[in-house]
């Protein structure tokens, strides 16, 4: 059948390809802008290795069609895989260990799980409140930082009950080491997952410090399952008889309901390790930008704290219930809209499933994928689509309402991914990012620093750069 080229850039260099306008440093915002010139779809060649990129909102309906594609194990995630193996993230989709691991850890993820996972939530946000009253008043705080504090705890606390003891740490103190090793090794990750040319020539120390962190994580999983089986899981653990399974409880006493097996200790830990590293930046991530476009839209966050102090009349406190959080509906746009802007995971990655095209007309003329060809569907650009309108860049929760969801297509909106190999962990990021934010706007007024404007800095997640707020309490005890 009769193909279309995918376009490139101008100005393609013999041997090396289409490096000239590479933004390394901010690979994802300079893809929107090739797609600003390019169009909706277009490709690039470094040194041998092509590259293709999809933003269009009907090729991608195309790409995210699951008989046509499946998820592609990309450079960047390959990348992960010296740190986190086969975990579910980065566990390639001929792998029997991820079907396995799904299996098993499903039910971890269901609404009565969350239920479980909500009184660990609002007690850790409670705890990063204390810290903000008693420290963070007075000075801008980095926002990024005490929102990956939060985050980490939450899913350390409630996924395997264990503290980073992120907030017990003085203020300004050094990281946990733990955090350092883990992301140094991610950023290693990114680092080395853009081609460049004689990379390796220079390599050597950065190797040795990757191999160092990744063995040293490594060993502090094991020692967190090693103690989790010591103590007994489960109903014997000493948080009492009422604790519910959490997902180490899963991984260590539950088997895979279609084939009666277990995952095996290094598995567990693999999964270990992914959940807290798929699990934490994004969603700080997330609620740093949304706190950045409360900081900057008053008439949002009056409106955000409006609806909290509607449920919760003159509460010092909000005893937030389980059932609650779904009724804090425009706090969940202001997530969702927060995510339309910057997805803090910029993208995923699809394979073609056999040859394929996309974006004919029924008689040919389509772009020409030939079977495991990938492209990156770049999120980012997905959500500005025409489709969303003429104001893109504008920051409007109200997009969010359920009539103009309704009238939208489900596919433009993607910042979980899609298809079978969607985030797991969407329903508790979402629970977490609406319950923090709902507390934090609550209590605190949100100063924006003069002058600041919206930079955003990309290591594999999205993240705002140089973001500080000073956060001054509003209801006096
Ligand atoms: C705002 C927060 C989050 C965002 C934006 C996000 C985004 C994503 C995306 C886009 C994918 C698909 C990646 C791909 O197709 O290659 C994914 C997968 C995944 N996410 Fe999340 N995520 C978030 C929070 C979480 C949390 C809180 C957890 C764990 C508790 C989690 C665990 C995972 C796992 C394990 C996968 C792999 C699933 C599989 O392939 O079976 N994520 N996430």
């Amino acid at each position: 059948m009769e193909t279309r080229p995918i376009p490139h850039p101008p100005r393609r260099i013999p041997l090396l390809g289409d490096i000239l306008g590479m933004d390394r440093d901010a690979p994802s915002q300079g893809t929107l802008r090739q797609h600003r010139r390019l169009g909706p779809i277009y490709q690039r060649v470094i040194v041998g290795t092509t590259l293709t990129f999809v933003t269009g909102a009907e090729l991608v309906e195309e790409i995210n069609d699951e008989k046509r594609f499946r998820k592609h194990v990309g450079r960047p995630l390959a990348k992960l895989r010296t740190l986190v193996s086969d975990g579910l993230f980065t566990a390639f989709h001929h792998e029997p260990s991820w079907s396995k691991a799904h299996n098993i850890l499903m039910p971890g993820f269901t609404r009565d799980a969350m239920r479980g996972y909500h009184q660990t939530m609002l007690e850790t946000t409670r705890e990063l409140i204390t810290r903000w009253d008693e420290h963070a008043t007075a000075e801008f705080v980095d926002v990024p930082a005490e929102m990956s504090k939060l985050t980490l705890e939450m899913i350390g606390r409630a996924g395997f009950g264990y503290s980073f003891d992120s907030f017990g740490r003085a203020h300004g103190d050094q990281e946990d080491p733990f955090v350092g090793a883990m992301l140094r090794a991610l950023r290693h990750a990114e680092q080395t997952a853009i081609p460049i040319p004689f990379r390796g020539l220079f390599a050597g120390k950065a190797e040795r410090q990757n191999d160092a962190d990744i063995a040293y994580v490594a060993s502090v999983v094991d020692e967190v399952i090693a103690e989790r089986r010591a103590n007994g899981s489960g109903a014997t653990g000493d948080v009492g008889e009422t604790r519910r399974p959490d997902l180490l409880d899963l991984m260590l006493d539950s088997a895979d309901p279609e084939t009666g097996e277990r995952l095996d200790e290094v598995n567990i830990r693999n999964q270990v390790l992914t959940f807290l590293v798929a699990g934490h930046e994004t969603s700080a991530n997330a609620l740093a930008f949304a706190l950045h476009f409360l900081a900057q839209n008053p008439e949002i966050a009056a409106r955000a704290r409006a609806e909290v102090e509607s449920l919760w009349p003159g509460a010092d406190q909000p005893e937030v219930s389980f059932e609650q959080v779904a009724k804090l509906r425009y706090v969940r746009r202001v997530v969702d809209e927060t995510m339309r802007l910057w997805p803090t995971a910029p993208g995923y990655f699809r394979e073609a499933v056999a040859d394929t095209t996309i974006g004919g007309d029924g008689d040919g003329g389509g772009y020409g994928f030939a079977e495991n060809d990938w492209a990156f569907v770049l999120v980012l650009g997905l959500h500005r689509d025409p489709v969303w309108g003429p104001d893109v860049e504008s920051f409007d929760p109200d997009r969010f309402l359920p009539e103009n969801v309704r009238a939208r297509p489900g596919h433009v909106y993607k910042p979980f991914g899609t298809g079978l190999r969607a985030c797991i962990g969407r329903q508790f990021a979402l629970h977490e990012m609406v319950l923090a934010l709902a507390l934090l706007v609550h209590r605190y007024d949100l100063e924006p620093e003069p002058g600041y404007e919206l930079t955003v800095k990309e290591q594999l997640t999205l993240k705002p750069d140089g973001f500080r707020l000073r956060v001054r309490r509003r209801v006096s005890p």
